[in-house]
């Protein structure tokens, strides 16, 4: 069951279709809008119905063909059709490519708030698709190298250095540098999948990226609002090498400060599913290559006044 959204059905889900036919017994092919607002419990209830229409039995297997919304929603189907199928991710964005697609987390948004309800079912196989990305929005492009810059930063140093040095940014990656940021996310999860110590390290820039978001209501791409929640978190740290961060961001043309003042942002930092206990946790870097493993959580906990303060700093 080949599962895209408008613009990937159209796009490459046709063409994936046809390549299959000679190798399974059917294939259906399955589209819903495409968009964040897709995600939901509604969209994957009529999914599954089709299957369950097509005939699709235990021994089918979801191919999902697309960026973070179709992996995240035909994961969550693969996840629970018939009590689970096989899953493969063909990722065509690149925050699919070094994020979505990999690590095992699918799951829907409710009107309460994003990817409240889900599973984890890893991909049996994720593949890059890379020359999909020629007809990427360079918006989309820019949003996906955040969050690829953010796993060479937490994790690889050399990574982060060769993304410095690479001219072709953000026009074209190189599809070495692109392998090695989704190697970073796969080998991440894979030593904590159920997202319970190490893992949190991929949250780098996410707790103020989140506020972000939300203060703006979602009309910022999800990358912009963790680069300049990066630039926030980085600033809280005082880590070395934040220089180097945000200069590599301003490069391939991401924020490097939050967009909006602290107050706004606030009251939306009450929903971070991080919290515990009344305060705001942040997953910090030490250093490029290095995070903070603060007793074994990798979160630290902040006050609001620093939070504020960095926030303040960032800001300028
Ligand atoms: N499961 C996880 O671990 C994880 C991690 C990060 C993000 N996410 C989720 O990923 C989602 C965001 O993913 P996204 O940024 O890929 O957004 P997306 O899937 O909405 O794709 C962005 C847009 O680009 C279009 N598109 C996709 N590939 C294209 C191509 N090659 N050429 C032209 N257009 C193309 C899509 O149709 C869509 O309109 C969010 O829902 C987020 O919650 C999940």
């Amino acid at each position: 069951v080949v599962i895209g959204d408008s613009n990937t059905s159209r796009l490459f889900g046709r063409g994936i279709a046809r390549a299959l036919k000679p190798s399974a017994e059917r294939v259906t092919s399955l589209e819903f809008p495409a968009g964040e607002r897709s995600k939901t419990r509604r969209t994957k209830e009529r999914i599954e119905d089709a299957m369950l229409e097509a005939g699709a039995g235990r021994d089918a297997c979801v191919v999902a063909v697309g960026g973070g919304v179709v992996t995240d929603l035909a994961g969550y189907v693969a996840a629970t059709y018939m009590r689970g199928l096989p899953l493969i991710n063909v990722a065509t964005t690149v925050l699919a490519q070094v994020d979505a697609a990999i690590g095992g987390k699918t799951g829907v948004n409710t009107p309460l708030g994003k990817n409240l309800v889900g599973a984890f079912h890893p991909a049996t196989a994720v593949v890059l698709h890379t020359r999909a990305l020629g007809s990427l929005p360079l918006r989309e492009i820019r949003s996906g190298l955040a969050e690829a810059i953010k796993n060479a930063f937490i994790a690889d140093r050399k990574l982060f250095e060769e993304l410095e040095r690479c001219e072709a940014l953000p026009g074209r990656i190189p599809q070495d540098l692109l392998f090695r940021c989704a190697k970073v996310k796969e080998r991440v999860a894979a030593a904590d999948p159920l997202d319970r110590g190490r893992r949190q390290i991929l949250n780098f820039g996410h707790t103020a990226g989140h506020a972000i978001e939300s203060a703006l209501r979602y009309r910022i791409p999800h990358g912009y609002a963790v680069a300049a929640g990066m630039a926030v978190e980085g600033a809280l740290a005082r880590v070395p090498g934040l220089d180097r961060l945000l200069a590599l961001l301003r490069r391939v043309g991401l924020p490097t400060g939050p967009p909006c003042d602290f107050e706004t942002a606030a009251s939306a930092l009450r929903f971070d599913k991080k919290r515990s206990g009344g305060a705001i946790r942040c997953a910090l870097p030490l250093d490029i290559g290095r995070m903070d493993e603060s007793d074994g959580t990798w979160l630290r906990e902040v006050s609001r006044r620093d939070f504020r303060a960095a926030w303040e700093r960032a800001r300028k």
